[in-house]
């Protein structure tokens, strides 16, 4: 069923077989499923037309009156941003934008709030585990993370009641169903499905025996790893206690061995040269402008000689476009709690992995897929996917030898 046409290509409504079906999903009611449908069709709405037409605001009224501007400058695609939102098309679409973030998590918090202590009683439950959860409460939170709710999230990702608390995941893995418009995959698992695809056609050499999966969230891209690579000893990080809870309880009841850990990126606790293998998928646009250096160095640290180090993040790069189209993006740094979007947009991400230490970098943008062992499309040096996703940053490289 075809609802909404979005950045001109036609959008699937959500079917509730496309909630992604394991162990510890929070299943939805009828009427709370109804209530999420209304979200994507509002949401496809605010980031189809609606800022098609804001981006042709800014270029068509605002940026002839501003002159020549650098959208790589952020004194200047502030400025186009402060003017833009004087206009009524650009706050009506950011009230919309931003009502319905809120919306969102209204919604997936009231369906993960009925059912929690079944959730808890669930992980309370697990019984030999193929895997296993190391907890370190203790741990003091990076300061970027306690600023902001990321992405309005209640309690961010940090929020942690200790004992079973499971509610930061519960909270993101369903958000994220929404979050990606109905096109996730079956276990929210398209990105790290694209990311394997990635590493197949970039690092085809690769045999890692270990790897260690950075930022690893609930677990989303963590579980494709354990696909590609089934020999190998899978182990994943996170700071929030509640996250890695939910992690391990929904990998657990997929069967799928994997080793958290309360741990910080940009501190490991892991040996030198322990891993073969370093993985993140949607870290870095998480994390801040000192993180992101700190975390891919710690990464280097624990890599084998030879070892590889491979990423996927948000396709953005503001390098080349047009200043409508970065304004709407930097939009999400002040009114969507994701303070370090907008800087990302403009790191050189090859040069940050060689200033670590990273040789043989590749970066591009990878074509989305559902599954990396079926066909796919080639890696490309442009983003192809002008914002609707269908291509995903990527990047990596090797530690060759030490410096
Ligand atoms: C957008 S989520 C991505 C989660 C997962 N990789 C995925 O693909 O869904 C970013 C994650 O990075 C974690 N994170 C951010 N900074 C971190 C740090 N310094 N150490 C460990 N985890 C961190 C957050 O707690 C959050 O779970």
């Amino acid at each position: 069923m075809v609802m909404f046409e979005a950045d001109g290509a036609r959008q699937e409504t959500m079917r509730s077989d496309v909630y992604p079906r394991h162990g510890m999903m929070a299943g939805a009611t009828h009427d709370e499923l109804a209530a999420q449908k209304f979200f994507l069709g509002l949401r496809a709405y605010a980031n189809g037309r609606l800022m098609a037409k804001c981006i042709d605001a800014c270029n068509n009224q605002v940026m002839p009156e501003m002159g020549e501007r650098d959208p790589e400058v952020e004194e200047d695609r502030s400025e186009a941003l402060r003017k833009s939102e004087e206009m009524p098309i650009f706050q009506n679409w950011g009230a919309l934008l931003r009502t319905s973030q809120e919306l969102m998590w209204d919604y997936v918090a009231d369906t993960v709030d009925r059912q929690l202590d079944n959730l808890e009683d669930k992980f309370r439950a697990i019984k030999d585990p193929v895997g296993s959860l190391t907890l370190h409460p203790e741990l003091p939170n990076p300061e970027y993370l306690t600023l902001v709710d990321q992405h309005i999230q209640p309690g961010g990702y940090l929020h942690d009641a200790g004992g079973e608390d499971v509610r930061a995941g519960a909270i993101y893995d369903r958000g994220a169903v929404l979050y990606g418009l109905g096109r996730a995959g079956g276990l929210n698992d398209m990105r790290s499905h694209t990311l394997c695809a990635f590493i197949q056609d970039g690092f085809p050499e690769m045999k890692p025996r270990r790897i260690l999966d950075l930022g690893c969230g609930v677990g989303h891209g963590t579980l494709a790893l354990t696909d590609l690579f089934p020999e190998a000893e899978v182990h994943a990080i996170d700071i929030g206690g509640a996250m890695l809870r939910y992690a391990h309880a929904r990998a657990e009841s997929l069967g799928k061995p994997v080793h958290f850990h309360q741990q910080d990126a940009r501190h490991l606790k892991f040996e030198n040269e322990s891993f073969d293998m370093v993985t993140s998928e949607i870290l870095f646009h998480e994390t801040s402008r000192t993180a992101m250096p700190a975390i891919l160095k710690e990464a280097r640290r624990v890599l084998k000689p030879g070892g590889a180090m491979c990423n996927l993040e948000v396709p953005l790069r503001y390098k080349g476009m047009d200043m409508g189209a970065v304004v709407v993006r930097d939009w999400q740094n002040y009114y969507n709690a994701e303070p370090f979007w907008g800087s990302l947009g403009c790191v050189d991400i090859e040069q940050a992995m060689r200033e670590a230490g990273f040789a043989r970098v590749l970066t591009g943008f990878q074509p989305r897929t559902g599954n990396f062992q079926g066909e796919r499309g080639r890696l490309s040096e442009k983003d192809p996917s002008m914002g609707n996703l269908s291509h995903w940053m990527v990047f990596g490289g090797y530690k060759d030898q030490e410096r």
